[in-house]
Order: structure tokens, then sequence, then C-alpha cells
């Protein structure tokens, strides 16, 4: 790959934005690597996500900063998932600062900016693109939930701990004879649930998408022990809830462009499951640990392939795009149309099928 010259030395920054997730530090690296060693660019980091865009906190990346961390988890620039250039609170009052915004990446002689988040992020990428366009999005979230890619990296891991928490939940279930109801995060997708309960074993899926049935739930229990099953294990999105209800929110974060933080359903699962059936039952709320630890082998690849692609993309001279997985190709995208919505379970889809006919019960 021929490198430019020094005359024309490019300089582009890397923000990692929204919720950590395994791979950021895998795509940090992949866009670094690709930056300074095939193309001669200079690197910058921007410190907490669009934080440090709007207040001016960034540094530099060089070959050495990004050697080391592929199997980090978190990220080495941190992030925010207050931060919006489109809406910051100063002095009390919300402010557009989004012409500040482009004015630093001016000032930093910046030209191309890459953007590795979720929805949250990349709807700003997006709409930053409309004012400034050299912008490139790359996908991240356990979530799962971006439109225009078959996967984000981020999920594989998080799957994997839910996986890995149901085995161990199956043991000590089936010792005591107790409903386990194991509540996973994934907001108003299913797909944590689907996918991690699915491969865990979960007897019982409740996902946002499918709006559950208290009464299919408490017979779903029910029948398994009529089968001779003393225990079930009860897969509970954070989104999940009964057909008719709301969601269950947690906490309300106000200076957060997505305010609400789900939470509290799995309790009312097993709360209700103990006094229906008489079963005696229990709550494990996994978390944050699922946004913890170190990338699988799955989401290394994946985030060092949207690394490497996101930075051939600027080389292109192609802005105003995400990079994305589709049908195991790495391809890419239109920020517009990846932010247009969130990718969500649907009935229809294979795995819920696949889920249904081994058994699994979503509640309705
Ligand atoms: O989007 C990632 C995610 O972990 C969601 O699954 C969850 O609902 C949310 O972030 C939690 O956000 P916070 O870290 O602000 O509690």
């Amino acid at each position: 790959m021929e490198k430019e010259g020094m005359m024309n030395k490019r300089t582009v920054a890397i923000l990692t934005g929204g919720g950590d997730c395994p791979g950021l530090n895998a795509a940090i690296r992949g866009i670094t690597k690709t930056a300074i060693g095939d193309f001669g660019w200079n690197v910058i980091g921007i410190q907490d996500g669009y934080d440090g865009l709007i207040n001016d906190r960034k540094r530099e990346l060089h070959w050495g900063d990004v050697s080391n961390i592929l199997p980090l988890g978190g990220t080495i620039l941190g992030t925010s998932n207050k931060a919006d250039p489109f809406g910051t609170y100063e002095n009390g009052q919300k402010v557009d600062v989004s012409d500040r915004v482009i004015r630093n990446l001016e000032e930093w002689n910046v030209s191309a900016l890459f953007c590795i988040g979720g929805d949250g992020t990349n709807i700003i990428a997006n709409r930053l693109s409309q004012k400034w366009p050299n912008i490139i999005g790359v996908p991240k979230t356990i979530d799962n939930d971006l439109l225009c890619t078959d996967q984000t990296f981020g999920f594989d891991t998080a799957c994997s701990f839910v996986t890995d928490s149901l085995d161990r939940i199956h043991s000590t279930a089936q010792s005591h004879h107790r409903v386990m109801v194991i509540e996973v995060m994934g907001r108003y997708a299913g797909w944590i649930a689907l996918q991690g309960g699915l491969a865990g074993g979960g007897d019982i899926i409740l996902i946002p998408e499918m709006p559950f049935s208290w009464n299919a739930v408490v017979d779903a229990v029910k029948s398994r022990s009529k089968g001779g099953k003393r225990f079930s294990i009860v897969v509970v999105s954070e989104g999940a809830h009964p057909v008719g209800e709301k969601m269950v929110v947690r906490e309300v974060i106000k200076d957060s462009p997505d305010p609400l933080r789900l939470g509290g359903i799995g309790q009312a699962v097993a709360d209700h499951i103990e006094r229906e059936t008489g079963h005696e039952s229990r709550v494990t709320v996994l978390g944050h640990l699922q946004r913890g630890g170190s990338p699988s082998f799955f989401d290394r690849i994946l985030a060092t392939r949207y690394g490497v692609a996101a930075a051939r993309l600027a080389r292109a001279g192609e802005f105003k795009k995400i990079v994305a997985l589709k049908g195991g190709e790495i391809v890419s995208a239109s920020l517009e149309e990846a932010t247009s919505g969130l990718k969500l379970v649907s009935e229809n889809d294979e795995i819920v099928s696949v889920a249904k006919s081994v058994g699994t019960s979503f509640g309705v």
C-alpha cells in the first residue's frame, strides 16, 4: 500500500461513544494501525466520546499506544453516554454546540472522524455529518440492535457471558429445584436474551418484541414440573414486559440523549412465578458484567475488520457511511439508513422458530 507523502500527511480522529463493550480497543487499534502503517497518517484519540470533541480533550495516538490493547475490555479513550453536541448542558441551559465541535475538528486539521458507537453515537454522527461530512461510523454495542449490519461487536462476548452464567445457574437450579430468573441487558431489543438464552438452554425466554402473558409464563413452569422437571430457567430481557404494560424503568438520567435506564422486570417475574406456582424462585441480574472483560475471538476479529475497513473508507473518500457485516463480508452502508430505526427481533426470524422447536417458551 503506497503511503501518502509528508506534504499531504493527513490527520484523522477517533472517538468511542455510548456504553462501552468488549472490542472497542481492537477497533481503535485496527483504525490506528491502518492509518499509520498503511497510509502514513497522524491519528488523534478524542477523550470520552463527544465530550472530548466538545471540550477540546484529545491526545495523539502512536503505534505504541495501540500495541497490546487487543485483548483489553473497555476503551483506552474513555466514553460518555451523555455528551451530545446538539444538546449540551452549559450553565444549566441545554445548548447546541455543534458549530464549536466542527471548529475544533478544523483547528485540529482533522480530515476524517471515526465514531465508534451504537445507535445513540451514530445518530449524532449522522446529524453531525449533515454539517461536516467527513464522518465514518463503526458499529459496536452488546445490544446488537443497529440496522444495516448482521452483527455489532461486543454482542458475541456479552452472549458468551450470558451462556456461561446460565450454565452455572443450571446446576444450582437443579440442586435446589428452584425457578431461576436471569435478567439480561439489551435495552429495547431481545437479541441477548434470545441468543444467550438459547445457547444456555433457557426454558422460558422473555423479550421486548414479544410481550408476554403472565398466565403463559406460569403455565410453562407448571407444565415443566408436571413433566418431571423440578427446576426452570427463565431468561428475561430488561425490556421485556407483559402484554398491555410498559417496560420497567430503573432510572431516568435527565442529561442523557436516551434518558431511560431499564431494569427490574426480572424481580417482578420471579415474584409472580413464586406466588402463582409455589416454586421457590431467585433472580440474578447480570448487569454490567455483560459489558466487561476481554473480547471473544469473534469480537476481536470483527472489531479489527471494522477498524481496518473504516480507515480504508476514509482513504477512498467515502464518508457519511458506516462499516457493516453482511453475510460474512465487510461492507458499508449509509449512516442515514443505519440510524433510521432499531434492528429488533421479529417473530419470523429463523432463530425464534429454532428456539420454539427445542421447546423454549416465549411466554405468549
Ligand atoms: O446499550 C448498552 C447497554 O448496556 C444496554 O443494554 C443497557 O440498557 C444500557 O446500556 C445501560 O446503560 P448504563 O451503562 O448507562 O446503565
